[in-house]
């Protein structure tokens, strides 16, 4: 059964807006994805990851898309070998091998699709364009999604499938995959596992990622 990493770094990190592209700006001494190749590359067979364009481009690494689940049709499309496709975000250099060793175990007979996500701690409303709020949510059935999500392969290459709209409006794979009519369920991740969006983002990974090495 072959195991493929699917990173998506094709994005621009405009809200981070560094120089270069943000899976590339410099976090603890290395380009960001990195540090996510480096966790992947221990439990997986094979990593393909979508670049933006400039980028070498090599059997593992595609030039990706406009959106990010386009990207990850792109790298997914490299990799015809995968029985199971593990996606990971560039912008998520926290994830450890545990989470990701997790996730693919929670893969198990009769589920299409294991996510990280961690329990919402904020409570949730909402609010109409007024900024009138008109319900807040019960918090015990919430789950803020993350990355790694594991796949089986033929179930994402079906629903990434779709109209490009579909994709670009996507914000994660897996609610790709519930449009489709799959089944996903969610791993229990670390709230340690941010997403590096803003500046204080990566300050924040790299004192973490600092104090690990330490
Ligand atoms: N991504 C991608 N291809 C795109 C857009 C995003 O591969 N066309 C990747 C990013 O590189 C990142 C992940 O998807 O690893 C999550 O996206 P996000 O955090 O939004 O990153 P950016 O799109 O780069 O940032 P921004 O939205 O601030 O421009
Ligand atoms: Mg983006």
């Amino acid at each position: 059964m072959a195991v493929v990493g699917i990173v998506p770094a094709a994005g621009s990190g405009e809200r981070l807006g560094t120089r270069e592209p943000k899976a590339f700006a410099a976090c603890a001494g290395r380009p960001l994805v990195e540090w996510s190749l480096a966790v992947l590359a221990q439990v997986c067979d094979r990593v393909v990851m979508a670049v933006p364009e400039g980028h070498e481009l090599s059997p593992d690494r595609v030039l990706g898309g406009g959106s990010r689940s386009e990207s990850v049709r792109l790298a997914l499309e490299a990799a015809p070998e995968a029985d199971v496709a593990v996606v990971h975000d560039a912008a998520r250099p926290l994830v450890t091998r545990d989470l990701l060793e997790r996730c693919i175990a929670g893969l198990e007979p009769g589920w299409d699709c294991a996510i990280a996500a961690a329990p919402v701690t904020d409570t949730v409303k909402e609010a109409d364009g007024d900024g009138r709020v008109t319900r807040t949510l019960d918090r015990s059935a919430l789950w803020a999604v993350q990355t790694p999500q594991v796949f089986r392969a033929h179930v994402l290459r079906r629903a990434l499938a779709v109209a490009g709209s579909a994709l670009d409006t996507a914000s994660d794979d897996a609610s790709l995959v519930e449009a489709a009519g799959g089944s996903v369920r969610v791993v229990p991740a670390p709230p340690g596992n941010i997403k590096v969006t803003r500046p204080v983002d990566l300050r924040l990974a790299e004192l973490e990622l600092l104090e690990r090495g330490a």
